[in-house]
């Protein structure tokens, strides 16, 4: 894979990828699940969290069918930004949502892959500042940086086809200890598809089937 950065500006592989301060830029952790996830043309794929929407774009360049969403309205804006100018390299097509997690989905949307690379730092009240900035919302991933991968893995389920995966980003740094707590309470099994060292951090890429 091949990023050149600027400033506000990089390139991946064929797509133009424009930055705004607000919105998270991609690191180590997006190029990650890019290398690791297996797309195909034509299946249907849901992103949560798409940022600036370098992997949905990535997908849909693929021939995926993309919906992507985030609750950062600047990402959203920005998302759509690079929708149009990356419009003529898509063989799918892209949906851009703005809400909640699986909010913006009607109950009878179903995905054969679905993606989030999650804010997964643990944070209190200390580090942030009360999450009013779009940065905060993008990293804090509550006090064991588990917050919103719970909400993710309790839920993703229910829009997943019978033969689909999911994938998640888990970092070394989040109490990844309780994983195992959060799997048990629901009909998933795990893999992990991917793991690589960054200086003093673990990064994980999970990927999730309905058990049969
Ligand atoms: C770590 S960033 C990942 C951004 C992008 N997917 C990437 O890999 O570069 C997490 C993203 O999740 C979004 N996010 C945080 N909480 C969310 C929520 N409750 N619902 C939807 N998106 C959320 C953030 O705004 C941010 O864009």
């Amino acid at each position: 894979m091949n990023k050149k950065s600027s400033t506000l500006q990089f390139h991946f592989n064929k797509l133009t990828i424009n930055l705004h301060p607000e919105v998270y830029e991609p690191a180590e952790d997006t190029f990650q699940i890019l290398e690791t996830i297996k797309i195909s043309p034509k299946k249907k794929l849901f992103e949560l969290g798409t940022g600036c929407g370098i992997i949905a774009l990535h997908c849909a360049y693929l021939g995926a069918n993309v919906v992507c969403s985030d609750i950062n309205p600047y990402a959203i804006e920005l998302a759509r930004k690079n929708f149009i100018a990356n419009k003529h390299l898509l063989s799918g097509n892209v949906d851009i949502r703005y809400g909640d997690l699986f909010s913006v989905l009607h109950s009878k949307e179903l995905f054969d892959v679905i993606i989030f690379n999650p804010p997964y730092l643990p944070t209190n009240n200390y580090d942030t500042v009360g999450k009013t900035g779009w940065f905060d919302i993008a990293t804090d991933g509550g006090h064991i940086g588990l917050e919103l991968t719970k909400r993710y893995i309790e839920n993703v389920e229910k829009f997943l086809s019978p033969l689909g995966k999911a994938y998640v980003l888990i970092s070394s740094l989040s109490k990844k200890d309780k994983i195992n707590q959060i799997f048990s309470k629901c009909n998933l099994k795990y893999k992990i598809e991917s793991q690589r060292n960054y200086d003093d951090e673990y990064l994980y890429v999970y990927c999730l089937k309905r058990k049969v």
